[in-house]
């Protein structure tokens, strides 16, 4: 008997593909959404194999219109039923608003925001109603502070937060945890894909960046926990507290310097 099952957005790499290991570890069945099929599939195969688990792939554009129809059409198909929703799937775009695209800047609106509302409207009632399972929304530090630099993003991962502390509340008398995990800079390929597009970010040493098996690993434990806000990494536990801790037009000021400086 597994522990329920969880679906995963942009499980195909990344912080996405730790979070199914670590689900599939605690032996949750697991449904993969990405657009990425093949390389859902090799993952899929792997977790199978190691911890016997059922995975149903679902290759999918989250940003295509009827995204949430697919999905809810494959479920349905392979008869199975959701119980924890992971909202992971996200993209990036650093540089000063006047100088990116509409467009680009758009997708950070349409993925992060939008798809994310979607798939809670389509599974959260369900959640209620039953009194059982939970939401984990992959937010970010930059929902947390002022993100001159970055402020499409920044303001995506507040609407996350915001969401879920919300959530969270409306939820509580229904027993369904709704979490945000929110970290700091994780060795990801989202990493080299803005560091293609800030100098700042090129000059980060690897080092200092959060392990995604580990992230992964504390956004399981908060969502079991029902720990409302998660920040991961201890150096960004400190920073968030701080920045929050200073009235917002410091704050701000503060960050927009910081981003003078180093050139988000
Ligand atoms: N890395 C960091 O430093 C960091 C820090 C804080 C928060 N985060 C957040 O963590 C989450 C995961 O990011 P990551 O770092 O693991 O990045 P990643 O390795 O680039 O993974 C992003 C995932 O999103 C999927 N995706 C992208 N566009 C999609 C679309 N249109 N439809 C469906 N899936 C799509 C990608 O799969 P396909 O390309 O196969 O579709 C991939 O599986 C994001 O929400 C990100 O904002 C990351």
């Amino acid at each position: 008997m597994t522990t329920g099952t969880a679906l995963i957005t942009g499980a195909s790499s990344g912080i996405g593909a730790s979070l199914a290991k670590q689900f599939a570890a605690k032996t949750h069945d697991l449904v993969l959404v990405a657009r990425s099929g093949d390389v859902m599939e090799d993952l899929a195969r792997d977790l199978r194999a190691e911890f016997k688990v059922d995975v149903l792939v679902i290759p999918c554009d989250l940003t295509a219109p009827d995204a949430v129809d697919q999905i809810k059409a494959a479920l349905s198909a392979a008869n199975v039923t959701v119980d924890y929703l992971v909202n992971n799937a996200g993209v990036a775009n650093f540089g000063q608003f006047v100088e990116r695209s509409t467009d680009d800047l758009h997708m950070l609106v349409k993925l992060n925001v939008d798809a994310l509302f979607r798939l809670t409207s389509a599974f959260l009632p369900d959640f209620a109603a039953n009194k059982r399972g939970g939401i984990l929304n992959v937010a970010s530090v930059a929902g947390l502070v002022p993100t001159p630099g970055y402020a499409v993003y920044g303001a995506t991962k507040a609407f996350v937060v915001s969401l879920t502390e919300s959530l969270a509340e409306e939820m509580r008398p229904h027993n369904v945890n709704v979490v945000a995990l929110c970290p700091g800079l994780v060795d990801t390929p989202l990493v080299d894909k803005v560091a293609v597009q800030s100098e700042a970010a090129q000059d980060v040493p690897r080092q200092l960046l959060l392990d995604a098996d580990k992230v992964a690993k504390q956004g399981y434990q908060a969502l079991m926990k029902g720990e409302v806000i998660s920040v991961a990494g201890v150096s960004y536990q400190a920073f968030t507290s701080w920045v929050r801790a200073m009235p917002r037009s410091v704050s701000r000021r503060a960050t927009g310097l910081m981003n003078q400086i180093v050139k988000f």
